[in-house]
């Protein structure tokens, strides 16, 4: 029996980093997903393959002496097996065309499909079960996680998330064509979660009135959603990369694509956790054939579409 599971990796539209702090964000789920495959084995071994390579552990070693890129899925496999008897061991499978450490959710992802993969050999977990594990899942490599990009990777679509109230859904996105260019500079979420924090203490004033700032553009974002007004998106996103600016989550590299882009897009910004990464372009249909013109040839883009479905499931016998 075989329990396959898959998520989407996200974007950020609005709020990153500042959600970390409280305030909220707008995230959309994309196109591109990772699937999870696990399997019983009849030896006492957590085995994790990966495009990354292929992990052996015996059941029941601490997740935190494996390489961090592994750490979720020996703590998921480990909090599985000791809940249930008679289980040996545990294989598990990553199949991804999310591109890792730039910002798209990868690991948020992975974390969402393998809680729905490796639980769904015990049992069929609800979205919200599923979630809550998935946070847990991902605190292994990286703690202070607001929990939105597991959140957006559950549900899909578009959603508006802070930490205390959880999600809630924007419905028709239809409308949306947003060119995602990746800088090719892979970034620690991590690390820069930490800077922002350190930027927080030394300009704690600042930062509060950043935090107000955000939180009134999203507001402002929330109607422009509902109204399909495009034009007062894109402008609401060149607002939000200002703040990210400030914060110092940019670098020239990101500031030089986002002005290539410029004279075809309504908007652009950083999305996720910046200092490499990615941005996302508001960009017309018309448009989206001068792109390849505008970018430097080492940057690689693509259309996103919305995902609605979030994480999906299935056992194969
Ligand atoms: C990373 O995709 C988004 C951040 O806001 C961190 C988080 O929300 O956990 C930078």
């Amino acid at each position: 029996m075989k329990s396959i599971a898959s998520a989407p990796a996200k974007i950020i539209l609005f709020g990153e980093h500042f959600v970390v702090h409280g305030t909220k964000a707008i995230l959309a789920a994309i196109d591109k997903r990772v699937t999870v495959t696990s399997a019983f084995t009849e030896n006492d071994i957590i085995r994790v393959n990966s495009e990354l390579g292929t992990l052996d552990v015996p059941v029941s070693s601490p997740h935190e002496e494996v390489k961090s890129e592994f750490r979720p899925f020996v703590y998921l496999a480990n909090e599985m097996i000791s809940s249930n008897q008679n289980v040996n061991g545990l294989e598990i499978t990553i199949n991804s065309d999310i591109p890792i450490g730039v910002g798209l959710g990868s690991s948020s992802a992975c974390c969402v499909a393998a809680t729905a993969s490796i639980s769904g050999l015990f049992k069929e977990v609800s979205s919200e079960e599923n979630l809550k594990m998935s946070i847990e899942a991902e605190k292994t490599i990286f703690p202070d996680t607001s929990g939105a990009d597991c959140t957006v990777c559950t549900y899909g679509g578009i959603i508006e998330y802070d930490k205390i109230n959880g999600s809630k859904k924007n419905t028709d996105t239809s409308n949306l064509n947003l060119l995602i260019t990746n800088s090719m500079i892979p970034h620690s979420t991590k690390r820069s979660v930490e800077k922002v924090s350190k930027f927080k203490e030394d300009n704690e004033d600042r930062f509060s009135q950043l935090c107000v700032s955000e939180t009134k553009l999203i507001g402002e974002v929330n109607l422009a959603l509902k109204n399909k007004d495009l034009t007062t998106l894109g402008l609401k996103m060149s607002e939000n990369q200002k703040y990210l600016e400030e914060i110092q989550v940019s670098n020239d590299t990101l500031r030089d694509m986002i002005s290539s882009l410029k004279e075809i897009s309504l908007g652009t910004k950083i999305t996720g956790a910046g200092d490499g990464g990615c941005i996302i372009a508001l960009v017309e249909d018309k448009n989206l054939d001068k792109v390849p013109a505008l970018l430097p040839k080492d940057k690689e883009y693509f259309s996103a579409k919305i995902d609605t479905r979030g994480v999906v499931w299935k056992i194969e016998k």
